[in-house]
């Protein structure tokens, strides 16, 4: 498929892929939804992806939110298809067996800060901020936002987030579990690497095995403890499994091949 907001670059199985509307501060237009989803789902096919980073074009605007120029006019089952199609394309890289690391480099409001919350880590510029707005448009968050930010920092701020529509800063976000460091914008990409690098050289089958069974905490309906015991269980099939246990007793580094 061709791309028109997406841009992509894959070294050494790292793919980065950079959402590139910065004349709208990446804001989402339905397209660019669509097109993540797309391109989620063939870095999940292609062998060659091993970790992913999202980011955002230019050096002010992570993405600035869903693009509000699209949201006139909308009909409530319009608006109920909209948030639907945004949820599943999130969810596809919250349920992604590959690791998905946000590398927030500016403005990550509304589906912006949604991006990132679905992704597994997040590496936030000091110049960044984060928020929930929708409230100053007479709307709510609606790719999963009131959800996931209850999940990664409590009730007591999201609430408060989602109430007064307010931005924090990256530091506040550090604070607050909203992200996983915090680095000046030059050295974002290069910590979202490293942090990709040691990811890497860990078994993949057992880093989607931890990815799932994390996200069963929060799944509705299903046990979590079971679920882990089920991707515990299937982690013995697996020649990962076999080259971790030999290699450490045979005292060498494994190589993990993620079969
Ligand atoms: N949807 C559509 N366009 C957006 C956008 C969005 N969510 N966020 C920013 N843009 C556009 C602006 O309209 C502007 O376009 P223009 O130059 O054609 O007028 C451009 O991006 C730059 O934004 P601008 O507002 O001029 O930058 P700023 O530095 O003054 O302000 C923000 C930055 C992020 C504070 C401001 O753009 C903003 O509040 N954006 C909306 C955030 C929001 O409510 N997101 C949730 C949407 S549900």
């Amino acid at each position: 498929m061709e791309f028109k907001n997406l841009l992509f670059g894959l070294s050494n199985g790292i793919l980065t892929i950079t959402v590139n509307r910065p004349d709208k501060l990446n804001a989402l237009n339905k397209l660019t939804v669509q097109e993540i989803g797309q391109a989620i789902q063939e870095a999940k096919a292609n062998p060659e992806v091993k970790v992913i980073i999202i980011t955002g074009s230019g050096v002010k605007g992570f993405v600035a939110g869903a693009d509000i120029s699209e949201f006139l006019g909308l009909s409530v089952e319009q608006g109920k298809v909209l948030a639907k199609t945004g949820q599943d394309v999130f969810k596809s890289i919250e349920d992604c067996p590959k690791p998905v690391i946000a590398a927030v480099n500016g403005f990550a409001l509304g589906g912006g800060c949604e991006l990132a919350m679905a992704c597994h880590l997040r590496v936030a510029s000091e110049n960044a901020k984060f928020g929930q707005p929708e409230v100053n448009l007479g709307l709510i968050a609606g790719y999963g936002g009131t959800q996931r930010l209850i999940q990664l920092i409590g009730k007591t701020k999201a609430m408060e987030l989602h109430l007064t529509g307010d931005m924090i800063t990256a530091e506040q976000a550090l604070f607050l579990g909203l992200v996983n460091y915090v680095v000046p914008q030059a050295e974002l990409i290069p910590r979202c690497i490293e942090i990709a690098e040691r990811i890497k050289s860990k078994s993949p089958k057992a880093v989607g095995g931890a990815i799932a069974a994390m996200n069963a905490y929060f799944a509705e309906g299903v046990d979590g403890y079971k679920a882990e015991i089920d991707e515990f269980g299937k982690c013995f099939s697996s020649e990962d499994f076999k080259e971790g246990t030999s290699a450490f007793l045979e005292k060498r580094k494994p190589n993990f091949t993620g079969k």
